[in-house]
């Protein structure tokens, strides 16, 4: 016992590398681990030493002295597979993988997009590197409406999405991190898979009457088909393949395969996720 202690206390003493530590959710981690007195690097294009998922050669540098990793994988190219084997190489000992819904699910959305390929092979080299692994799963974030894709659309008074009536249970990114940070930092996650969802869905409706509300002005949702979405982002120069590719991410919304509550938060941290109507009075205060 005090062996595994003592390695544990080394493992949280080393320097753990964040890819994606200037995003939505590595940000948070970099955050929660830093005020936690754990030595943190950066891992971006922008980072010291740079990270770069397209150039492998900056991958060494970014793993020197490195025993755990965050991994936010690329949007598109599948590199999680190389960069895991790497990691083994260099000594790191621990990964926690971001990865997304209904990955391991047939006919959830499209598993042969490059966006799914990721995670699907990401979560297939995680699982069988040898590494002490935990995986995050989570439904979509919070932090879309104020820093991700629907940002401009709330700006601009109108979400116009192919969702239907589908509800969303909304994980606020700084559960995503919580449970990160505590995958990397303690020993009771191996081998764990975490859904992560917040605790209640909402429709569109239900969500811009919520930012309305929060707001101060008028957010109206805005129901298209599939075909009208596509020809608008097509209108605004998306390419076609693009625009179904979003199109297909946003279809299991509309199919209510979104809907169900996960108990991710709960497993990994003993506590309830937090709220989207906190969330979304906290973030428009000002
Ligand atoms: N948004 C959602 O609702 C949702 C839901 C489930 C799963 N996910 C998954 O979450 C992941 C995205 O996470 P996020 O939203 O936290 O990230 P994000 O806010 O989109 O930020 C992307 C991060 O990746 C880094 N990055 C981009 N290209 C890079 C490159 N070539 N080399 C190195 N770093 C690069 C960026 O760093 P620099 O630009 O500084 O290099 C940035 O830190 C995706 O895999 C997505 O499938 C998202």
């Amino acid at each position: 016992m005090v062996r595994v202690a003592r390695e544990g206390l080394t493992l949280r003493m080393s320097q753990i590398l964040v890819t994606g530590g200037t995003g939505k959710t590595g940000r948070r981690v970099v955050q929660q681990l830093t005020a936690a007195g754990v030595p943190v690097r950066v891992g971006s294009r922008s980072g010291t030493p740079p990270f770069d998922w397209t150039a492998p050669n900056t991958w060494d540098a970014a793993l020197d002295g490195v025993a755990s990793v965050f991994v936010v994988p690329h949007e598109t190219e599948p590199t999680t597979r190389p960069f895991i084997r790497r990691c083994l190489e260099t000594g790191v000992r621990r990964v926690v993988l971001l990865s997304g819904r209904g990955v391991d699910v047939p006919g959830y959305a499209d598993l042969e997009s490059p966006m799914a390929h990721v995670h699907v092979d990401g979560e297939a080299a995680v699982r069988a590197s040898g590494l002490e692994w935990t995986i995050v799963r989570p439904t979509w974030f919070a932090q879309n409406f104020t820093e991700g894709f629907f940002r401009d659309a709330v700006l601009a008074g109108e979400i116009r999405l192919p969702a239907g009536k589908g509800a969303v249970p909304y994980v606020d990114a700084e559960d995503i991190a919580a449970v990160a940070v505590a995958a990397l930092t303690e020993d009771t996650h191996h081998g764990q898979t975490y859904e992560l969802s917040g605790p209640h869905a909402l429709t569109f409706d239900e969500v811009t009457a919520e930012i309305s509300r929060a707001t101060g002005r008028t957010v109206r949702y805005v129901p298209l088909s599939e075909e009208e979405f596509i020809a608008e982002l097509v209108t605004e120069g998306w390419s076609p393949a693009e625009a179904s590719d979003y199109a297909a991410v946003i279809s299991p919304i509309r199919h209510d395969l979104e809907t169900p509550i996960s108990d991710g938060v709960h497993r990994a941290l003993g506590r309830p996720p937090l709220d989207f109507t906190t969330f979304t009075r906290t973030a428009w205060a000002t």
